[in-house]
């Protein structure tokens, strides 16, 4: 058993340091190039990240405060996924001109679309400040001098390694960002819901757009006068391709990750809450998936709806699965026993774990609580609007909406901790006898409109009890099971892990902030025998294709193409057949935020847009497996194969520098 332990922890702790690994901070990466030359890289940790002088970092972009974008010219153009564009291309969508199904392609500069709510922000520097904040200077201060270096310029200070570094941010923030291109959903969304985080894949999941400036090039609202900026660096592409061992780096900004947390939140992850998130998104899946199966215009007002909730569904339960099947619970543990040997005679450390448990133990539940009220009560609607109301197929709706009502109460009513309860939600439930009977009181008066008083009530007291928690757990910012106190526990923690665990690569969790990830183009082989090779083409394409499925039916011209062997300049050699690649896999490190991440080849070329993992993978935002956890990317030589023959828009790469 001890044996078997060790080894196990040997595969969490020891191997990823040699592996792959690791979402490492651009200002820091000096630290990690001898190891990324030994894995293939040609370029200098300046090359990286400078603030002397032009390096990659002035081409990588935080798109839309959720994504990632990169530079390919030196007018501002710029790429990122389909689905990080989606809400941009949805608004310039009418039943007239619909961009979403059919594509969109600006013929000239003056058709880019302006964007309302879309910004981008450039990094200009990031800088340790742990030791001026602990010599008594006041972050309001760094911040407000930051911000006033320049045009436009944002700041913040992020925390690294729970509080133990603090990092200012300083950016340069773009708000006219103008849609110039995106291929049709049939293209950008190819396989749907269905193919999400699965491989083999074959979406070429792209946008193009383009950053506006002042005549100054300083950052500008929206103006006819703007013109496009241009950046201090933008990205080379390469069209010889990739293939398996080539290295690569990820260049983004990663959201979460909680690669330190104990035992305890492993377990709370596995087995209680993404086990009952999945299984109310479960419900909720079925109930809206039979409306759209019964009915084509239930299916359109449903699909995006559908589409969220089955994107963190699915992600979760290879979460689950890869915690399981790498027993990371059971080598957390023994990794907590050893350091509580070591720590045993040290004043500073040897009671941290036993007030990490007990901290744990008391906020288990109400931050359950408040991930069940998320997942249920606060999905549903308080009105439906004018709009709504107006389309034909609305009482229509009346079935599955009642449906979802009855469903999340009862949901709500036997999993949220008793103790947690919306007082108004029991009451509710004493009056009508059932939470379903109350959920159809609540339903009728939302559904015709006649009555809201009583889901006003009931959200009031939604309000209240969040509140509540957040006092309980002494913090708003809740993205993790975590409070005040166990952050700041954690704080000493990560202190004596790090002087504990000499060997371990230490990295600090994603928290959206810009980071290198590196690794090779790499298949997986998930089970004997089941080999998974990197790279997918367009056959792939044309052996799902399928008019009579909405999420694999492609465009025409593409089925065109493919009979006629027109590739162009895009046709390649693999494995013997002359093709257009498509997809393909790597070993970087990433996780939600890295969407649109450029995928950069030993030169620092462009090969690739990251845009999703494998669904057995998602279990590395919490312990990584190298031999199975891939990133997907789609071929930068299939976005610009898309651009030229479906888009016709080969003037966008005339002005990209290809290699
Ligand atoms: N799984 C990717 C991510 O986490 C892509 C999601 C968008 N695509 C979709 N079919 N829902 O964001
Ligand atoms: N599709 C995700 C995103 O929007 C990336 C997938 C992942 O979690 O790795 O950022």
């Amino acid at each position: 058993m001890k044996k078997l332990l060790i080894t196990l922890l040997v595969a969490l702790c020891a191997l990823p340091a040699a592996a792959d690994e690791g979402m490492w901070l651009p200002s820091l990466i000096s630290s990690r190039i001898k190891d990324m030359r030994a894995k293939g890289f040609r370029l200098t940790a300046d090359d990286i990240y400078s603030i002397n002088r032009a390096s990659m970092k002035d081409a990588v972009v935080l798109f839309g405060g959720g994504c990632t974008g990169e530079i390919v010219s030196e007018e501002g153009l710029l790429l990122t996924n389909h689905h990080c564009g989606y809400g941009a291309i949805a608004d310039h969508s009418t039943v007239g001109h619909d961009y979403l199904t059919h594509g969109f392609w600006a013929r000239s500069r003056a058709e880019e679309l302006p964007n309302e709510r879309l910004n981008v922000r450039i990094l200009v520097r990031m800088e340790e400040v742990t030791d001026r904040l602990a010599a008594g200077e006041k972050a309001d201060e760094i911040l407000a001098a930051a911000r006033a270096e320049g045009v436009g310029y944002k700041a913040s200070i992020e925390q690294m390694y729970y509080g133990n570094q603090q990092f200012l941010f300083v950016y340069e923030q773009f708000d006219d960002v103008r849609l110039v291109g995106a291929p049709p959903s049939s293209i950008g969304k190819f396989g749907g819901d269905t193919d999400n985080w699965i491989w083999p894949r074959h979406t070429g999941d792209f946008s193009v757009f383009r950053i506006y400036a002042s005549k100054e090039n300083k950052p500008a609202a929206y103006s006819p006068d703007n013109v496009p900026y241009r950046p201090r660096r933008h990205f080379t592409i390469s069209t010889r391709g990739i293939g398996e061992g080539d290295f690569t780096m990820i260049y983004g900004f990663p959201g979460n990750t909680q690669e330190y947390i104990l035992s305890d939140a492993v377990a709370y992850i596995a087995e209680r809450s993404d086990p009952a998130k999945i299984a109310i998104r479960t419900g909720r899946l079925e109930l809206i998936g039979a409306a759209q199966e019964s009915d084509p215009a239930l299916r359109i007002h449903y699909a995006a709806r559908h589409a969220s909730i089955a994107n963190a569904w699915k992600k979760w339960q290879g979460e689950v699965l890869g915690i399981r099947r790498m027993k990371a619970y059971e080598a957390k543990c023994d990794y907590e026993r050893r350091f509580a040997a070591w720590a045993a005679d040290k004043e500073e450390y040897a009671d941290v774990l036993a007030l990490l448990k007990a901290e744990y133990a008391r906020i288990a539940d109400p931050y359950f609580a408040r991930e069940i009220t998320a997942e249920t009560l606060a999905t549903l609607p308080a009105r439906y609007s004018a709009e709504e109301r107006a389309a034909d197929y609305f009482a229509r709706l009346e079935g599955t909406e009642r449906a979802l009502f009855r469903f999340v109460f009862g949901q709500y009513a036997e999993r949220c901790p008793a103790a947690y309860r919306i007082d108004e939600f029991d009451q509710g439930v004493a009056e009508d006898g059932s939470p379903e009977a109350y959920a159809d009181r609540v339903f009728e008066g939302v559904w015709s409109g006649s009555d809201t008083t009583t889901i006003d009530r009931l959200r009031a007291g939604m309000k209240r009890e969040q509140r509540r928690i957040a006092d309980e757990l002494g913090t708003q910012a809740l993205r993790n099971l975590n409070s005040r106190r166990l952050s700041e526990l954690y704080t000493r923690y990560l202190r004596g892990l790090m002087e504990w665990d000499t060997e371990r690569a230490f990295f600090p969790d994603a928290n959206l902030t810009l980071r290198v990830a590196y690794g090779s183009v790499a298949g997986y082989e998930y089970a004997d025998g089941e080999y998974h090779k990197p790279q997918t083409t367009l056959d792939g394409i044309i052996a799902k294709d399928n008019p009579a499925i909405y999420d694999y039916d492609i465009p025409q011209a593409l089925r065109d193409l493919h009979a006629s062997k027109e590739y162009g300049r895009w046709a390649t050699e693999i494995d013997g057949r002359r093709t257009v690649p498509v997809c393909f896999l790597a070993t970087n490190q990433t996780t939600g935020g890295n969407s649109g991440s450029p995928i950069l080849n030993a030169r620092g070329e462009l090969v690739g847009i990251n845009f999703d993992r494998t669904w057995r993978s998602t279990m590395s935002d919490i312990v990584f497996d190298p031999t199975i956890c891939r990133n997907i990317a789609v071929d930068i030589r299939y976005v610009l194969f898309t651009i030229d023959r479906i888009g016709g828009a080969g003037y966008l790469i005339d002005e990209m520098t290809l290699r």
